[in-house]
């Protein structure tokens, strides 16, 4: 495994001949950071799983540069789901369609439904633009985290948490800090009307704004599966409480404007929502290392990311 610390076209270039040949490239998006394969190689996509040790029934999002390529994996696209498309991509955005034959059993965890994403990282757009380049449609990618385990947001933590797995042609891109710091937001597009399945930095406002739809349906409409739905995930080793009061060594998270306790090792103080999220799994990532055993987090509740912060957090907690 090799780490790319200062990506130049012909680095990214050789990446994406590198994700051609079958290996596996762990690049930067504005998310998290995602551990790519060409989505069209069973053989990569199973050392991929086994990489991140995860169960084979739980599908992958491919991503692709542009809206243009969509109709390749998706089909029967919905009104709805091309206003999002139009809105929201490149962007933090995945949307769960009726697939077409190309995106196999081995990708959509045997369901009838893929997940697309266009994401807006530059690093991740050229990569995806010369990977298309060379004759592939799409880079199926996980968060770059063993399963179950926090997402990723700097290639030192993707190194952290996977270099013993990576195969000795895998490589990691360095692309900086994940922008957002949180998941993209899934959104079944299978059904008449929206289902946000994973909350993200694409809020059920700006949904209802972008469609014109009014909807109600929540997660329990859906018909699909999504392993970031499980109650636990996102989790560090540490066990996380969102109640209660921290005692002496023990982690705390909270928005700056609230006080450290004595004794408390602070671990995070983002000075508002959106840094919150950028820095959240740092933060937990950071107990690990200190070896912390207990965090207390201090939830957000003033809009815009807290909706994804607190289910990401209530799963982290639910260990
Ligand atoms: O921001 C993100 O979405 C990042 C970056 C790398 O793009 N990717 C990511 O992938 O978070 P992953 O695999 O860690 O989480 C994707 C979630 C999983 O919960 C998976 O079950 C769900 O998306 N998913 C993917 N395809 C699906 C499908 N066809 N139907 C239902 N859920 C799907
Ligand atoms: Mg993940």
């Amino acid at each position: 495994m090799a780490i790319i610390s200062s990506c130049t076209a012909s680095t990214l270039k050789d990446a994406a001949t590198s994700l051609r040949s079958g290996n596996l490239v762990a690049f930067p998006t504005e998310t998290v950071y995602g551990l790519g394969v060409d989505a069209t190689n069973k053989d990569a996509v199973a050392h991929l799983y086994q990489v991140k040790g995860r169960p084979s029934d739980h599908p992958l999002i491919v991503h692709i540069s542009s809206m243009a390529n969509l109709d390749k994996w998706a089909r029967e696209i919905p009104e709805y789901a091309i206003k999002l498309a139009r809105a929201f991509w490149p962007g933090p955005m995945t949307l769960i369609l009726p697939r077409t034959n190309q995106a196999m059993d081995f990708i959509t965890g045997n369901q009838d439904s893929v997940g697309i994403r266009v994401p807006s990282h530059p690093l991740a757009d050229v990569l995806l633009k010369d990977f298309e380049e060379l004759g592939g449609l799409g880079v199926a990618a996980p968060s770059a985290n063993r399963f179950g385990q926090v997402s990723p947001t700097s290639a030192q933590d993707v190194e952290d948490e996977l270099s013993k797995f990576l195969g000795t042609k895998d490589l990691i891109l360095d692309g900086g800090i994940c922008q957002v710091g949180l998941e993209s937001t899934i959104i079944d597009c299978t059904l008449q009307m929206p289902i946000i399945l994973r909350p993200g930095a694409i809020s059920k406002d700006m949904v209802q704004e972008a469609t014109g739809l009014e909807f109600k349906s929540d997660q329990t409409d859906s018909q699909v599966k999504a392993s970031g739905l499980l109650k636990s995930h996102y989790s560090p080793i540490a066990k996380v409480f969102l109640t209660g009061n921290p005692g002496i060594g023990d982690g705390f998270i909270a928005l700056s404007d609230i006080e450290t306790p004595e004794g408390v090792i602070r671990l995070a103080a983002p000075k508002d929502v959106t840094q919150y999220a950028q820095v959240l799994y740092r933060a937990l990532r950071l107990a690990d290392q200190k070896r912390i055993k207990k965090v207390f987090v201090v939830t957000p509740n003033e809009g815009g990311m807290s909706v994804a912060i607190n289910d990401r957090l209530a799963k982290a907690a639910s260990k």
